[in-house]
């Protein structure tokens, strides 16, 4: 299908996980190099960070670059992914303050991801109006480059339920315009909602249990020691249990066949260590270690090319920069449909002009 766009982005408030990455990024560098897109994005959603940082601007500042840095590292190639910066698209803001008009302040309560976001930051009473109204910004974000694929975690999905709202919306109104984004999920219920290391729900920053794409192997190493298992596996004797087990969903996530004869040739397959686990007999700190191994594999090459990239930090700008440009193309040709079907297009449209003038001459 030629005509597939692909479009995501994250919010820079910290560097990129391994959240982010089984979530997300991992299949946006197999989406890349398998082609057969028309078009494909990745954007830093400086601006939408900024509707619960308004106070922080230098933290978003500062991490634009690191999430950058973090694309290019995992191995986006700007030679076949437009990356930029949402906040240097004013064709978004444009387009935010259309789809105002289509969406209710009653539908934007009941996204439960704002309701969720709402609650843990404490916004109560006072919730900034540009936070609440995020998820229509987000539908700017998808709908102006007429994205057909979204890759996002979970948690995404009520955006993009209320982005789909809105093109219908606005396209039974003012005609077919706007394209229905589909969302993609990671395929692996581990990936879809990769837990802390220290098994808490989810890695996040907030909660201090995250190991990040640009940790050394030593934090690396360190994180996986740390890391919550079977709390009734107190000896290796006894059976232990794998459900909560943060480090078997890890090995969920991350573990493939060619890891056994890599880094443990006694066993043939997951499902073998996870019943040896569970029988008893097999104690956590090897497992920890295969899993150590696993990732060391998978996160130096990224490391590697990060400390490139950080060699020549003007340049990540200057990519960025040429992003932005293409970026702006494709949204303003966009919002110039969008425009004329909402009929505010008045300075390019001669037929109006001329019909006006003939119907004020008519009633002479
Ligand atoms: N809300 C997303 C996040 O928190 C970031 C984002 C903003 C996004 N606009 C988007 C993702 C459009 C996909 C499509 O990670």
């Amino acid at each position: 299908m030629a005509q597939k766009v692909i479009l995501t982005g994250d919010r820079p408030t910290g560097r990129l996980h391994l959240g982010h990455y089984v979530g997300s990024l991992r299949r946006r560098v197999e989406l890349q190099n398998a082609g057969g897109y028309k078009d494909m994005f990745v954007f830093i959603a400086d601006a939408q960070a900024l509707t619960d940082n308004m106070d922080n601007p230098e933290k978003v500042r500062q991490n634009v670059v690191e999430v950058a840095l973090d694309y290019l590292s995992v191995g986006l190639d700007p030679a076949k992914v437009t990356i930029f910066i949402q906040s240097q698209i004013p064709e978004l803001t444009e387009l935010s303050f259309y789809y105002m008009d289509l969406v209710s302040v009653s539908r934007l309560q009941r996204n439960p991801t704002v309701k969720t976001e709402i609650q843990m930051r404490g916004f109560n009473e006072s919730i900034p109006v540009g936070f609440f109204t995020y998820p229509i910004s987000q539908a700017a974000d998808i709908t102006a480059f007429k994205a057909t694929t979204v890759p996002v975690g979970e948690d995404q999905k009520p955006m993009l339920e209320q982005t789909n709202e809105i093109v219908r919306r606005f396209n039974h109104i003012y005609g077919p315009t706007l394209v229905e984004p589909e969302i993609l999920l990671p395929d692996n219920a581990a990936c879809l909602r990769l837990p802390g290391t220290d098994g808490k729900a989810k890695m996040s920053k907030s909660l201090g249990n995250c190991i990040y794409l640009s940790d050394d192997a030593k934090t690396v190493d360190k994180g996986v020691k740390s890391m919550y298992t079977d709390p009734l596996h107190l000896r290796v004797e006894d059976p232990g249990h794998l459900e909560g087990n943060t480090v078997f969903t890890y090995l969920d996530a991350f573990c493939r066949a060619e890891h056994f004869p890599a880094f443990w040739p006694e066993y043939q397959s997951l499902d073998e260590v996870k019943e040896h686990y569970q029988r008893g007999g097999l104690g956590d700190g090897k497992v920890k270690k295969f899993l150590t191994a696993i990732l060391q594999q998978e996160l130096e090459p990224i490391r590697q090319r990060r400390r490139e990239y950080e060699q020549d930090i003007p340049a990540v700008y200057e990519m960025l920069r040429h992003g932005c440009e293409h970026a702006r193309e494709v949204a303003a040709q966009t919002l110039d449909e969008v425009r004329r079907a909402m009929k505010i297009n008045y300075f390019d449209d001669a037929d109006l002009i001329r019909e006006q003038a003939e119907r004020f001459a008519a009633k002479k």
